[in-house]
Order: C-alpha cells, then sequence, then structure tokens
C-alpha cells in the first residue's frame, strides 16, 4: 500500500468526526478565478476534506459543479452532479486532475450559469459529448464519457482548473458588461 492509500484509509476511519463546512464561493472578478490551477499530487486528509466541503456548498447554493478554484484553492480539482429529476437519487462526482480524452465534433448551445458569477446566464456552444479520465477520491483512475449537461458541466469545470470562465467564450462586450456588474455587485456587498 503506497503512502497515499495510507492516508487515505486512516481518513475514512476518522471520517464521522469531521463536519462538512460550508465553504465561501469567490465572485469574479477575482484574480485566484484566473489562475491555472497546478495537478493534485497526493489525495491527503486535507484534499478529502475539501472535496466534501465543495459537495456540501455545491448542493447548498445550489449548483452542478464546483471548481477548487471557486473556494479559494488553486488545486485541479471539480465535483459535479447534474442529476437534476425530483427525487432522483444523487450523483456526487469529484474528478481529481480532470483530464479530456476526446470530444465529439458534434456542439450543443447551453445557457450556462456560473456560482461565482450569480444570477448572469449567457449561451455557450461547446463539443456536445466528451471523454474525461480523471483520479477519484480514493485514488483510483477513472474514465467516462460525458453527455447533456454533464458534458457542459464537465467542461466549465475544467475550463475553471485553467482560469477559464463562461464569459471568455463569450464576446468583449457582453463579457465586460457581466464584468461590471460582478465588481458592483461586490462593492455593493463590501459596504455591507
Ligand atoms: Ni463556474
Amino acid at each position: 500500500m503506497s503512502d497515499g492509500c495510507a492516508q487515505i484509509a486512516l481518513f475514512a476511519g476518522a471520517a464521522y468526526f469531521y463536519r462538512m463546512t460550508i465553504r465561501p464561493i469567490l465572485i469574479h472578478p477575482d484574480p485566484r478565478l484566473k489562475k491555472r490551477c497546478p495537478p493534485v499530487e497526493t489525495i491527503s486528509p486535507e484534499i478529502v476534506k475539501l472535496a466534501e466541503d465543495m459537495l456540501e456548498t455545491m448542493y447548498d447554493a445550489p449548483g452542478v459543479g464546483l471548481a477548487a478554484p471557486q473556494v479559494g484553492v488553486l488545486a485541479r480539482l471539480f465535483v459535479m452532479d447534474c442529476v437534476k429529476e425530483e427525487g432522483a437519487e444523487p450523483r456526487p462526482l469529484v474528478l481529481i486532475n480532470p483530464e479530456i480524452v476526446s470530444t465529439s465534433e458534434e456542439v450543443n448551445t447551453y445557457e450556462e450559469g456560473c456560482l461565482s458569477i450569480p444570477d448572469q446566464y449567457a449561451e455557450v456552444t461547446r463539443p456536445s459529448r466528451v471523454v474525461m479520465r480523471w483520479t477519484d477520491l480514493q485514488g483510483a483512475p477513472q474514465q467516462e464519457e460525458f453527455d447533456g449537461l454533464w458534458a457542459t458541466c464537465a467542461q466549465h469545470e475544467l475550463d475553471h482548473l485553467n482560469g477559464r470562465l463562461f464569459i471568455d467564450h463569450l464576446g468583449a462586450i457582453k463579457r465586460g458588461m457581466i464584468t461590471r456588474k460582478m465588481a458592483k455587485l461586490k462593492r455593493e456587498q463590501a459596504r455591507g
């Protein structure tokens, strides 16, 4: 057993003592949302706690995806759950060091939003299917083809790990308008 696995096993035994925490979500514009995040080297107890907190934060918001830089942690990790049907089993996914294996030529346009850009929505066109590989929270390699909202969400969240927001897919005028609105919102929040 590698050191990484030993740490996870140890952590799993202690998991009941941890409380999930809702973390504050950074609002654009913020320099931390513009950075390319470095890979996760070890699935440490801190990373496990971060992933659990991110899921809790995402469900609370509510949202379908959340990337580590959105809670101020520069690490290649995001969470998502695009199950939207009322009463359906949730499917929380934690994707560590995610990579795109392939994308479809066929594209899809979705009206996207972002927890870091509240109440702003715009149409973004992306490949309609994407095969992604990543490491899960147990350290196991995973690969899956996503489509529909899952494909859009996975690409939107992966963008976050490269310092790219959905508004970076829009024209300069629309992006500028949204950024000014967000800057104003932050000034108002700062004043209380
Ligand atoms: Ni986002």
